[in-house]
């Protein structure tokens, strides 16, 4: 899939609740052996307001997505609604990320660190496959990138290696790489999962698959890419088409992207995607209960978080999503452009929507104000602006005339 359509939002109603008749009702059809979560109606009354919205009336049927609805079977109570979740998977792993169609498998996790988890979890079983012990397989990243490695390195029994990056350009330092990639050789690790950031948490930066897969070539290690497109994801692929970072490479296994940041959805909405037969390395055979079995980290999860994902998209539609995503381009190069005739020192991702300026170039109380966020309470070296819906070019300029008058 190349683009995917604008879809009106009666046209989606009607899709949407066509879908949701398809999946079986705590309403009106038997249901006794499901332990699902009936809302309770004395808290959520059927109102007539939740009828008629597609988004509240997925909430108040509350479908489980329980498993992966990519591959063989499912559970078929909520058919409908999974017909929804393929269709969101679609768009990110293909339209997004260059995957061939139906060469994929994923789901929508509980958001990014899940994803980042659940994508460690299937390399090291993958790795563990082919014959390697947990301490010859290691987690990489660059320093920025965001912290959920760390967690899922100590839940997965893996070492962590941090490479530093240059400061000017938050690109992965390569002598620095090569010299860890030495050390880890003569360590006795063999299997490399290498986290590559589109879009870093604090700087918005982007990691360059070509020259960190260069450096990785001449070693003797068995590697495979994730991508943490968690905030990247929805905006860098639509601003820079011809970015590298997605399955064209044939090292990139698995991607992260969230719904809950760029794309404006509800928390809950991490997309993870990964390989076709990827998925299958997390898979047990001890999920009896669960049809199709379960090879997510997270069990239940909402069919609600999809339909709302599923709505987001389709009101764009790809034409408007590119053309919403770099209206936030040209925001984040306005401001660039105004910090530099002050003579602020920053950093920017071109094609992104992230300021990231010295902490020390502007006042406390002006970063209290503006509420940015600070890479660190104690010792901030940094202070980030998000260039998102709502930050108007009216809360731009009132930062910048604050920032003129030495407020
Ligand atoms: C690049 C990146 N990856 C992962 C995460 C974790 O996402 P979540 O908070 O949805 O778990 C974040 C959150 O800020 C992020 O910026």
């Amino acid at each position: 899939m190349d683009k995917w359509n604008r879809i009106s939002l009666k046209d989606q109603t009607k899709r949407i609740l066509s879908e949701l008749s398809k999946n079986k009702s705590y309403e009106s059809d038997y249901l006794l052996g499901i332990p699902g979560s009936y809302l309770d109606s004395r808290v959520f009354p059927r109102s007539d307001i939740i009828s008629g919205n597609p988004f509240l009336t997925t909430l108040s049927s509350n479908p489980n997505h329980i498993g992966v609805h990519t591959e063989g079977s499912s559970e078929a109570f909520f058919s409908g609604t999974q017909n929804l979740e393929r269709e969101v998977l679609a768009i990110c792993a293909e339209s997004l990320l260059k995957c061939e169609s139906k060469k994929y498998d994923g789901y929508v996790a509980s958001g990014g660190t899940e994803a980042n988890i659940q994508a460690s979890w299937v390399l090291r079983n993958f790795f563990r496959e082919g014959g390697l012990k947990n301490n010859e397989i290691c987690i990489m990243g660059s320093s920025d990138t965001h912290y959920s490695i760390h967690k899922a390195a100590n839940i997965l029994d893996l070492q962590v290696s941090i490479v530093e990056v240059n400061t000017e350009t938050r690109q992965i330092d390569k002598n620095g790489l090569k010299a860890i990639l030495k050390k880890l050789q003569s360590e006795g690790i063999r299997g490399i999962i290498f986290f590559l950031n589109m879009g870093t948490t604090m700087f918005g930066s982007v990691d360059e698959i070509g020259s960190i897969d260069g450096i990785l070539c001449e070693f003797n290690f068995e590697y495979r890419y994730h991508i943490d497109a968690a905030f990247g994801g929805f905006i860098y692929p639509l601003t820079n088409p011809k970015q590298k970072l997605n399955f064209l490479h044939p090292k990139v296994a698995s991607a992260t992207l969230d719904a809950h940041k760029m794309l404006q959805a509800p928390y809950g909405t991490g997309v993870y995607l990964c390989r076709k037969g990827l998925m299958n390395y997390t898979s047990t055979d001890k999920a009896q209960y669960v049809r199709g079995f379960d090879s997510t980290l997270c069990g239940s999860r909402s069919g609600a978080n999809v339909v709302a994902v599923w709505m987001i998209l389709h009101s764009y539609g790809y034409d408007e999503a590119k053309k919403f995503c770099e209206k936030l381009v040209d925001r984040a190069k306005y401001l660039c452009n105004e910090l530099e005739r002050l003579g602020i020192s920053f950093f920017y991702q071109k094609y992104m929507n992230i300021v990231t300026i010295k902490a020390e170039c502007i006042s406390r109380e002006i970063i209290n104000k503006y509420s940015l966020v600070l890479d660190s309470a104690e010792d901030p070296q940094w202070a980030k602006i998000v260039l998102m819906e709502h930050v108007k070019m009216a809360n731009i300029k009132d930062f910048l005339e604050d920032i003129k008058r030495g407020n």
